[in-house]
């Protein structure tokens, strides 16, 4: 081998070592075993020390540990960091203030707090007494990582805090990201300056931090004692009074004409900036009215992200494969020729199902413009029928399911009187192997089981060679099987138990969402979980093929009742349930346990005046009383407003349910807090 091979044998090694960081850090699913890793690790190290002239500043031998450490302490957030909505276009900015005033019960102006959405990640600070105490990661929103000497080292963070007015008890959140002309210097070595920003922030030792240079940009607060901040925007000043960083283009802005202007000259902008952003940030700027809107599982009412416009690119279809879904759902996926969209390589695109190619008449050997916007996966939005093959056919769909061969269906459906657009496996359960994986993919994913190091990969694996069959063979590995496969050492294996062994403890709601049961997605799990409060009542429930009762939970409809009942009507389900429940210790729904309305239930009827059902609806809730859509024995309450269901006050009559006004469940609400 001359020079110029070695370097290039080299280069790639290096390559694939940037790849294995980027599976690690983004998306906690690595492609290969810690001593996989480490041995690439030895190679590139190995090659350096016998041909000197591929050491640089930049190798790995100098930067070592790029993996993190899993030994982080962890750290429960207080509040929840959660993610927020995005929107793409003038409707689903005007959409998103729809939904306001819907909640709020009435139009109003409202003015924005917009911030850029640098593209890093984010980071939590509390301080006590004016010093900063715990610093942690997002993780997964709710438990982070400790790292707070690794925070210390950012030079953005002040440690201690002089002004007088500095809260003595405060939760400061921002984002931590590295400058373009910073990430240049190192761009080999990660795949973007979000990776690097993240790889660096979660080194074990600081001094590794400190060799990247990190920058933070404050823009939240977690929590705040005695908060008397009336707006964002106020919170913002003060946060630059005290001495952190606060983005120089955040604005103050009211409608969505203005905000729509700014957006575009701003996205103009972007690219003299000297960080990455991905968006405008459109924040509710009065606080109370933040407060008022409260969350959905996943992210404020009060807050949307407004991304910047899509990258496309133009590639040929080269196949389309049909993938099968863990509801049995066939989804067509373009297979094209990889292309370069906005520095990512692509080489899929979904194109959603069959009437998605038949309306626009897409073929294999097409020339398409391919979108990828932000973590949207890439779709195809045209098709050039110009460049169009003239002996190219029309491309049929399957009728059969392409795992396991079972017919498919379009479902009738009853709400919208039409056929669903989606066609599906009929082999349900655990018979078609395509769904099966689906299913136990699910099962440890992370808003389930959550099983650390137990990626989709290794489910794979684990299936083709016949370990697991069901979720709960999660729990009956043959380690000693796994102990002899390639990439499996004892390290790793031991760490495959500990996860397996700390997600045996779970909540109902988990539990629940974890079953993969279609139309009950986390925020119905949590629905169906904080009503039912416990997994015995869950199984008596299934046992007596009960889920009518169901129907009295506001949000639960009949589309989630037959969804439930298809799914135990299966006796594999019931029996998988039954025995998760005596591997697991599934946790009863300790929401809001002793609020002032406890075991107490409400019905609406009428037009409220002033707010909205939804609000009304949280208002009980956080006070640990629950709602309920028909009148019968369990009702406590029937709250009237304007022209109240006549039939309703009767039946509320006959079973001696109190009747009560808005204002007097104000009184009940006002004696609660
Ligand atoms: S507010 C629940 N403000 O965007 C409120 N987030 O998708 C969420 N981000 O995890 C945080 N700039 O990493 C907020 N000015 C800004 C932001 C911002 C960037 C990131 C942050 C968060 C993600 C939400």
């Amino acid at each position: 081998m001359n020079n110029k091979e070695i370097k290039k044998k080299y280069l790639l090694k290096v390559k694939e070592l940037i790849t294995h960081n980027k599976a690690y850090y983004d998306k906690s699913d690595p492609l290969i075993s810690d001593k996989e890793y480490d041995q690439l690790k030895i190679e590139i190290i190995d090659l350096e020390n016998k041909y000197n002239f591929l050491k640089n500043k930049k190798s790995p031998s100098v930067n070592v540990g790029y993996k993190p450490s899993k030994s982080f302490e962890k750290f429960s957030h207080k509040v929840p960091m959660l993610s927020l909505s995005n929107a793409f276009y003038k409707d689903d900015l005007i959409n998103f203030e729809k939904k306001i005033f819907n909640y709020l019960n009435k139009r109003i102006k409202i003015e924005y707090s917009v911030e850029p959405k640098i593209d890093g990640v984010s980071a939590s600070l509390t301080y006590k007494n004016k010093r900063l105490i715990f610093g942690a990661s997002r993780g997964d929103g709710n438990t982070g990582e400790l790292i707070t000497e690794n925070l210390k080292t950012i030079k953005d963070i002040p440690i201690k805090i002089k002004n007088s007015d500095f809260p003595d008890d405060i939760e400061i959140r921002g984002e931590v990201f590295i400058k373009k002309k910073d990430f240049l210097k190192i761009n080999d070595l990660f795949a973007n300056a979000r990776n690097a920003a993240s790889g660096s922030l979660r080194q074990k030792d600081p001094n590794e931090t400190k060799k990247i240079p990190l920058n933070f940009i404050a823009y939240t607060f977690g929590y705040i004692k005695n908060n008397s901040h009336k707006n964002q925007s106020d919170f913002l000043l003060n946060l630059k009074r005290w001495g952190f960083k606060v983005n120089k283009n955040n604005k103050i802005l009211s409608d969505i004409d203005e905000l729509l202007k700014y957006h575009e000259k701003f996205e103009r902008k972007r690219f003299n900036l000297e960080y990455d952003v991905d968006g405008l940030v459109y924040k509710v700027n009065d606080l109370k009215l933040q407060n008022r809107l409260g969350f959905t599982s996943n992210a404020p009412r009060w807050a949307i992200a407004h991304k910047f416009s899509a990258d496309n690119a133009e590639t040929r279809i080269l196949n389309i494969d049909i993938q099968v879904g863990r509801t049995g759902a066939l989804t067509p996926v373009a297979k094209v020729s990889p292309v370069n969209i906005g520095g990512v390589v692509v080489s899929n695109a979904t194109l959603h199902n069959e009437e998605e190619i038949i309306r626009k008449d897409i073929r294999i050997g097409d020339i398409v413009k391919i979108e990828r916007a932000g973590d949207v996966i890439p779709h195809v939005i045209k098709v050039d029928k110009d460049k169009r093959n003239k002996d190219s056919k029309k491309f049929i769909f399957p009728t059969n399911c392409p795992s396991c061969g079972s017919e498919t269906v379009k479902e009738y459906n009853e709400i919208t009187k039409k056929y669903d657009a989606v066609r599906r496996c009929t082999n349900e359960s655990y018979g078609c192997e395509k769904i099966a994986i689906e299913k136990i993919k699910h099962f440890i994913s992370k808003e389930a089981l959550n099983i650390e190091g137990f990626g989709k990969k290794v489910v794979e694996k684990f299936w083709e060679l016949s370990l697991i069959r069901k979720p709960q063979d999660v729990f009956a590995l043959n380690y000693n099987y796994i102990s002899n496969l390639d990439g499996w050492g004892e390290l790793s294996i031991n760490n495959l138990k500990n996860s397996i062994e700390n997600s045996k403890i779970i909540s109902l709601q988990r539990f629940i969402y974890s079953l993969g049961i279609r139309h009950i997605g986390i925020e119905n799990a949590k629905i169906i979980s904080d009503n039912i409060k416990s997994i015995s009542n869950f199984i008596k429930i299934i046992d007596t093929n009960n889920f009518e009762k169901f129907l009295n939970i506001d949000g639960i409809g009949v589309t989630q009742i037959k969804s439930l009942k298809n799914f135990f009507s299966n006796k594999l389900n019931v029996a998988t349930v039954n025995e998760l429940n005596t591997i697991l210790k599934i946790e009863s729904s300790n929401f809001n346990k002793n609020g002032i309305l406890k075991n107490k239930t409400f019905m609406f009827t009428g037009k409220l005046n002033g707010i909205s059902r939804a609000e009304a609806k949280s208002l009980i809730e956080k006070n640990s009383g629950s709602t309920i859509s028909s009148v019968n024995k369990s009702l406590d309450f029937l709250v009237i407003g304007d022209k109240p269901t006549k039939k309703k006050v009767d039946q509320a009559k006959n079973f001696g349910i109190k009747i009560i006004t808005l204002i007097e469940l104000e009184k009940l609400l006002y004696k609660a807090n």
